[in-house]
């Protein structure tokens, strides 16, 4: 046998007893027989066919992401965005009617407005803590209720079982979009969602490494979003998928701290001159806090807050921070800006970003594992910079 032919036929050397679990970056399975390549792509037989729609590191954040949302099964995909697109071009077919949460993540509301509407699915969007809206806006086509809770930035809570009996009246599926709190806060599987999605690069992840997404669910709707996938290849890869397995460890503690560090910081925000309109959702004045109570088990460590001045002082502000990161990522160890109304939100128009409150002088905190006096200090300092 030839050196090269020898080189590349060596097999792997066994990683079973490797105390962490090892990457599994391979695009393909090695079949025992004909009969078993078959009977695995028929799906006569479980295992790994190809890692488009089958592997196992995919597969282990999987499981764990499902025991994480009491949910029966979960299908790791590309983004979130793609999670998105999964669950329309799963369960949409044309003439069906989406109900959309307004003020929630601009490129949700852009994908479905702007691309399903190109064939024939009908999109209408109600505020997501108007309970009576959905009631009203629902009709016999509507197929899809979509909501994010807490809405981001301005935390806006969706009644979630409510929504979700609706849906079941109407023979709709709610699929509720859970990268704010997390399962750790909030299961929305238990209050009778039917689907739960995942943006994984932020709070799952923990350190804004990789992109990714999920749906979680029951089997029978887990496994057509699978064939979506299978079809379309809008697929995790296996390594951002090792890495948000390992960040699912540490969820429950970072989680803890994020929420600690935001209550620090809110705290002394309270006192500076310069904030207005500061929001949370532990905020005892906040409109929603009973229903925040009933159904969250913690709270998002989002700060949003307008500043006394116009979108140039915002962003000179925002230009002065020193150790806070201007950063439209959320859910990541270091604490990060956002100016919503020229980013996450500029897809909005003018009228529908001031309907939903996100004014030009409103900024999104979201606040990390780094000291909470440290930011407030950076922060502090920067408003004396502008405000002065
Ligand atoms: C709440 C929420 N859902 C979905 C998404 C889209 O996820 P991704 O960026 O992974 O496509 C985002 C955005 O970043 C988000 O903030």
């Amino acid at each position: 046998m030839q050196s090269i032919t020898q080189a590349i036929h060596t097999r792997p050397v066994c990683t079973r007893d490797s105390h962490a679990e090892s990457v599994a970056l391979t695009s393909a399975y090695d079949f025992a027989s004909a009969e078993q390549a078959s009977a695995r792509f028929s799906g006569a037989e479980p295992g790994n066919v190809y890692s488009r729609f089958t592997n196992p590191s995919v597969a282990l954040f999987e499981r764990k992401i499902a025991a994480l949302e009491a949910g029966e099964a979960a299908v790791g995909l590309a983004s979130g965005m793609a999670a998105y697109l999964t669950v329309g071009m799963t369960f949409l077919q044309q003439g069906d009617h989406v109900l959309i949460g307004s003020g929630i993540f601009g490129t949700t509301t852009h994908l479905f407005r702007e691309y399903f509407t190109r064939f024939g699915i009908e999109v209408t969007s109600v505020a997501v803590n108007d309970s009576a809206a959905w009631q009203k806006k629902i009709k016999k086509q509507t197929r899809l209720l979509l909501v994010e809770s807490p809405t981001n930035p301005m935390l806006q809570i969706a009644h979630l079982s409510s929504l979700a009996a609706l849906a079941k009246k109407n023979n709709a599926l709610l699929v509720v979009d859970n990268t704010l709190l997390s399962p750790i806060f909030q299961q929305p599987l238990t209050l009778g969602a039917d689907i739960v999605l995942h943006s994984a690069g932020k709070f799952l992840d923990g350190q804004g490494r990789c992109v990714g997404g999920a749906l979680i669910g029951k089997t029978e709707l887990i496994k057509p979003a699978r064939a979506y996938l299978r079809s379309t290849g809008v697929c995790m890869s296996p390594f951002n998928a090792w890495v948000f397995s390992k960040g699912l460890e540490t969820l429950q503690a970072r989680m803890l701290m994020h929420e600690q560090n935001c209550r620090y910081v809110y705290q002394a925000l309270q006192q500076e001159a310069g904030i207005t309109d500061l929001f949370a959702t532990f905020h005892t004045q906040h409109p929603q806090r009973m229903l925040i109570q009933q159904q969250q088990k913690g709270h998002v460590p989002i700060l949003t807050f307008r500043l006394d001045g116009d979108k140039a002082r915002v962003w000179c502000f925002m230009n002065a921070l020193k150790l806070v990161r201007l950063c439209t990522n959320i859910g990541d160890a270091q604490t990060m800006i956002t100016h919503p109304a020229s980013t996450t939100h500029g897809r909005y128009s003018t009228e529908e970003r001031q309907k939903s409150g996100i004014s030009d002088n409103l900024v999104r905190l979201c606040i990390g594992l780094d000291d909470p006096g440290d930011v407030v200090r950076d922060i502090q300092q920067a408003l004396k910079s502008v405000l002065s």
